[in-house]
C-alpha cells in the first residue's frame, strides 16, 4: 500500500464522517441512496457509484439506474461482480472489466455506459446479513487502491444502517398509509349506512322525513323523535347524528324505560368514587356523549324526578356528578324518542311542559307502516338484498303477488316486524323466487284479520282508528297466548321490541 501521511489520513476520515452525518439524517430511501453514491463519488474520485440493493424474495439485486433517476434495474443476485459480492461478501476490486470472466456486461448494454474499473464491497445489515452491494466504477485516474476499497468499507458500514433506518420507516409509512386507507374506507361504510339513506322509502311522508334531516345537519337543536313501535325512531336519530359534523364524535344511546329511579342520576350525570362503600368514580352518558350525540329513547318513560334533572342539564348545559362538587360543561346533542303521545302525558300531569318544549325544538314523526303501504314493496325488496348479502345467499326475489300480499297486511310491528317477515320468508324459500304459497309455511300470528267481521261485531261502522287498535289487541293476544306469555318471543313474532310489547299490553290492559 501506498504511504499515507497523516494529514492525507485525517482529511478523509473527517470527509467519510462528514458523508455519514448526512447520511444519517436522511429518512427517504431513494433520496438517500441519491446522496450516497454523489458523495462516494466524489470521495472517491471516480464516474459513478451504485448502491444494489438485495431483494431476497425474488433473489433479485436492484437499483436506481442513475442518479436522480426513478427507473429501477432488476437482475439475478448470482450475476456479475456485484453479485459476487452479494453471495460470498467479499471485496471485489477489478482492474479491467470486460478481461473478468465475472463481469456482467448486459448492464453496460443496457444502460449505453461504458465499465472500465470497478471496486465492490458488500452492505452487511446490524445482524451481519448481507443486504446489498456497494459499488463504485471508473476512476478517474488509473484504478482502485487499497485506501479506496477501506473509505468504501467504511462508507459502505454506515450506509447499511442508514437504508436500513430508512426502509424501515418507508414500511412504517406504507403500514400507516394503508391503515388510513382501510380507516377512511369503514368510516365511510358506517356514515352510508346510517346516512339519511339508510332511511328507505320514495314516498312524500318518508322523503319529508329525508329531506328535514338533511336540513338539520349542521345544526345542533334538540330533535324528539316521534312513532310507534317499529317505525325506524333510532335509524332517523342514527340518520341525524351522522350526517351531522358530530358524526366522528360518539352516539350514545339510552333507554329512559330501562333506568330504574335510584340510578338515573349516577346514569345520566356519572358518580364520584367514595359516595358509597366500594362506589369507584364513573361517567355519565352525557360525559360519555362529549362532542356527540345522546339519543334519549322512550324519554316519556322518565319520571317526573328525572324529568326534572334532565331539564335542568338542558337549560344550563352543564351535569353535576353524584358527590360531585364542581359542575362539568357538556357539549351534547340530544335527541329523544318516544312512542307516546307526550301532549297527553303532559295532559295527564306525568311530563313536563317545559322539558316538552326543549326537546321538541325540531319535531320528527315517523309514521306507521299502514300509513305509507306504498313503500312495503321497496322496503321488502331492501331487507331481501340485506339478507342476501349477509347470508351470501344469491338472487332472492319476490313474486308481485307476495309484494302485494305483503303491502295490505297490518304490520302492527311496523318496519320491524316486516323485516323480520322478510327474514323469516328468506330463510325458508325454496327456490330463488319467492311465491305466494311461501307465505302460507310457518304463518306467524301477524296475518291479518279480515277486517269487516271486527265492525260487525259492534253493530255500528267503527272507525279505522278503533279497528286497528281491535286487531293489534286481539294480535298481542294471541302471541302471547302462542308462547304461552313469553314476552320475549311474542315480542319477537310480532316485531316488537320487549319494552315495545310491555307498552302495549299496559295500554290495552292485557295481562302476560
Ligand atoms: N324507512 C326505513 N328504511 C329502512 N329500514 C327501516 C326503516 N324504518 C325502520 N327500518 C328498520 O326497522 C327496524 C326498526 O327500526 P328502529 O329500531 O329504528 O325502530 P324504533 O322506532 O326505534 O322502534 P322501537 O320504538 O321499538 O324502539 C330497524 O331494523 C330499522 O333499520
Ligand atoms: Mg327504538
Amino acid at each position: 500500500m501506498d504511504a499515507v501521511s497523516p494529514s492525507e489520513l485525517n482529511q478523509r476520515l473527517a470527509a467519510i464522517l462528514a458523508i455519514c452525518q448526512k447520511m444519517n439524517s436522511e429518512r427517504d430511501l431513494g433520496a438517500l441512496l441519491d446522496l450516497i453514491a454523489r458523495e462516494a463519488t466524489s470521495l472517491l474520485d471516480c464516474d459513478r457509484a451504485s448502491i444494489f440493493l438485495l431483494d431476497r424474495e425474488t433473489n433479485e439485486l436492484w437499483s436506481k439506474v442513475a442518479l436522480g433517476s426513478d427507473q429501477i434495474l432488476r437482475f439475478d443476485a448470482r450475476q456479475g461482480i456485484a453479485g459476487t459480492t452479494a453471495l460470498t461478501g467479499a471485496t471485489i476490486n477489478v482492474r479491467d472489466a470486460y478481461s473478468d470472466p465475472r463481469f456482467y456486461n448486459a448492464i453496460d448494454d443496457r444502460t449505453g455506459y461504458r465499465t472500465r474499473n470497478l471496486l465492490a464491497v458488500a452492505l452487511h445489515d446490524q445482524r451481519g446479513e448481507i443486504i446489498g452491494v456497494f459499488e463504485v466504477l471508473n476512476k478517474r485516474s488509473g484504478v482502485f487502491t487499497a485506501r479506496d476499497e477501506e473509505s468504501l468499507t467504511a462508507l459502505a458500514a454506515n450506509a447499511a444502517g442508514a437504508i436500513e433506518t430508512a426502509q424501515l420507516i418507508g414500511e412504517l409509512k406504507r403500514d400507516h398509509a394503508e391503515l388510513e386507507q382501510q380507516n377512511a374506507h369503514l368510516r365511510r361504510e358506517v356514515e352510508s349506512r346510517y346516512s339519511t339513506h339508510g332511511i328507505i322509502g320514495s314516498g312524500a311522508r318518508i322523503q319529508q322525513v329525508v329531506r328535514l334531516i338533511e336540513r338539520i345537519r349542521d345544526s345542533v337543536v334538540n330533535v324528539l323523535i316521534t312513532g310507534e313501535s317499529g317505525t325506524g325512531k333510532e335509524l332517523a336519530a342514527k340518520a341525524i347524528h351522522f350526517t351531522s359534523p358530530r358524526a366522528r364524535r360518539p352516539f350514545v344511546a339510552l333507554n329512559c324505560a330501562a333506568l330504574p329511579e335510584t340510578l338515573v342520576e349516577s346514569e345520566l350525570f356519572g358518580i364520584e368514587k367514595g359516595v358509597a362503600t366500594g362506589v369507584e368514580r364513573r361517567m355519565g352518558q352525557f360525559e360519555k356523549a362529549g362532542g356527540g350525540t345522546l339519543f334519549l329513547d322512550e324519554i316519556g318513560d322518565l319520571s317526573l324526578t328525572a324529568q326534572a334533572k334532565m331539564l335542568r342539564v338542558l337549560q344550563e348545559r352543564v351535569v353535576e356528578r353524584v358527590g360531585g362538587r364542581a359542575p362539568i360543561p357538556v357539549d351534547v346533542r340530544v335527541l329523544a324518542a318516544t312512542n307516546k303521545d307526550l301532549e297527553a302525558e303532559i295532559a295527564r300531569g306525568n311530563f313536563r311542559e317545559d322539558l316538552y318544549y326543549r326537546i321538541k325544538v325540531i319535531h320528527v314523526h315517523m309514521p306507521p307502516l299502514r300509513e305509507i303501504r306504498e313503500e312495503v314493496p321497496m322496503l321488502a325488496n331492501h331487507f331481501l338484498r340485506e339478507y342476501c348479502a349477509e347470508t351470501g345467499r344469491g338472487g332472492l326475489e319476490f313474486s308481485p303477488g307476495v309484494l302485494r300480499e305483503l303491502a295490505s297486511r297490518a304490520w302492527p310491528g311496523n318496519v320491524r316486524q316486516l323485516r323480520n317477515e322478510v327474514m323469516r320468508l328468506a330463510a325458508c324459500a325454496r327456490g330463488s323466487r319467492i311465491e305466494e304459497e311461501d307465505l302460507l309455511l310457518g304463518v306467524p300470528p301477524a296475518t291479518p284479520a279480515p277486517a269487516p267481521r271486527l265492525a260487525a261485531g259492534a253493530g255500528k261502522p267503527e272507525s279505522l282508528k278503533q279497528a286497528i287498535e281491535e286487531l293489534e289487541r286481539r294480535m298481542i293476544a294471541e302471541a302471547l297466548d302462542g308462547t304461552r306469555n313469553n314476552q320475549q318471543q311474542a315480542a319477537r313474532l310480532l316485531g316488537l321490541s320487549r319494552q315495545g310489547l310491555i307498552n302495549k299490553m299496559k295500554r290495552y290492559s292485557l295481562s302476560g
